[in-house]
């Protein structure tokens, strides 16, 4: 595992965002896995800086994201599909018959599930994973529980989760009970992870992740096992880890 430390989020989504654009320039038809929440907007904005200067073409990129709320409709402005559109999607020029996310308003969930990983093993599996992370070290919408899941499935929402995301609805009734989430096995076939994180709430949970015992009751501590994963942490969330850790940028 591989970790970044930049001195604050602007420097972390400048950092990721470059990452991705070099995947892309090496391998313009790549497959990027792509997360949501607070922690990658900075990235989203520069990556459509990047498109709108010219120096990132977007066009043959099939995109999957990790996850979406049960129950809400696309054009929901809760949703995951609503965010993906409004931070990435409506501003480059990715094929909208490339972009991929749950559908969190079927009516047949096992079938969806199936569908969404056949679909990722269709295209070859995802080239660079992006995550976030929980405070209570979730990845994708994987909450910690006694073991881990494979495929993508349907996952009970954490109240820490639906309290975090509280703040992206008018109340907490409001947040979805349950959500649609690649499973740890789909995210570690990615051949690249890259996880961001900012912030002090986060440095317990980046702690756990590099130095814990791995245990689905850690969900991100799988990642010591994947071969090739970069953290990228602000200052904050790297406070809980010692210099020796990382590579200060
Ligand atoms: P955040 O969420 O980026 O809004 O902190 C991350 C996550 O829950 O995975």
């Amino acid at each position: 595992m591989r970790i970044l430390v930049c001195k604050d989020y602007d420097e972390m989504s400048q950092k990721a965002a470059q990452m991705i654009s070099s995947q892309v320039m090496l391998k313009p038809d790549c497959v990027l896995g792509l997360a949501t929440g607070s922690t990658p907007i900075g990235m989203y904005k520069k990556l459509v800086q990047m498109y709108q200067e010219k120096m990132i073409d977007l066009s043959e990129v099939t995109t999957f994201n990790l996850d979406e709320y049960l129950g809400l409709s696309k054009d929901n402005e809760q949703s995951y599909h609503y965010f993906m559109q409004n931070h990435l999607f409506d501003h480059v020029n990715v094929k909208p018959r490339r972009i991929h996310i749950p559908n969190g308003n079927t009516e047949n969930v096992d079938d969806e599930c199936n569908f969404y990983d056949q679909l990722i093993a269709k295209s070859n599996g995802i080239d660079i994973q992006v995550l976030g992370i929980g405070n209570n070290a979730h990845i994708g919408f994987n909450e910690p529980q006694i073991s881990f899941e494979k495929g993508t499935h349907v996952v009970e929402l954490d109240d820490s989760t639906r309290e975090a995301n509280a703040r992206f609805f008018e109340t907490l009734d409001e947040v979805p009970k349950q959500a649609i989430t690649m499973g740890t096995g789909t995210i570690l076939k990615s051949r690249k992870i890259m996880l961001l994180a900012s912030g002090r709430a986060k440095a317990k949970a980046i702690y756990d992740t590099v130095h814990g015992h791995v245990s689905p009751e850690v969900p991100s501590s799988i990642l010591q096992f994947h071969p090739d994963t970069v953290l990228i942490l602000d200052e904050e969330a790297a406070s809980l880890l010692s210099e020796k850790d990382y590579k200060r940028l």
